[in-house]
């Protein structure tokens, strides 16, 4: 087993993870949450920085964005993920929140080898 593939968790194959699913895993004794965003794969900490709620648990979802005054539209549907405790919105593949800019989940790197999902815990994405 060369240095790459320790540092590797699998989750799941890749089949099994479609677009706009979740699944939560525990890693170490930490919780972490890999989401298929159109087809690709983002990990995130399920704690959210607000106040330490489940937030991998919470809807995947877009936002709606002033575009002009009086002027609100949908946008990045299924890129979201809005936490159960609050509301706060994160992008699901940065980790920063749409609330409160200045917040951010850790997140990790994700790998797809051999038709399975793994996550890479040694480095944040
Ligand atoms: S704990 Fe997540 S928004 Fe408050």
């Amino acid at each position: 087993m060369d240095d790459l593939v320790k540092d590797l968790v699998e989750v799941c194959a890749i089949r099994d993870l479609q677009p706009g699913q979740t699944k939560i895993v525990n890693v170490r004794n930490r919780s972490i949450g890999v989401f298929n965003v159109h087809g690709e794969y983002f990990a995130l900490a399920n704690l959210c920085p607000h106040a330490g709620g489940p937030l991998c648990k919470g809807q995947v979802t877009g936002t709606s964005m002033a575009d002009a005054p009086y002027s609100i539209s949908w946008h990045r549907s299924g890129e979201i993920v809005r936490c159960p405790w609050h509301s706060w919105e994160f992008d699901i593949r940065t980790g920063k929140t749409l609330t409160e800019p200045t917040r951010s989940v850790r997140t990790f790197k994700t790998v797809l080898k051999d038709g399975r999902v793994y996550i890479e815990t040694g480095a944040s994405r």
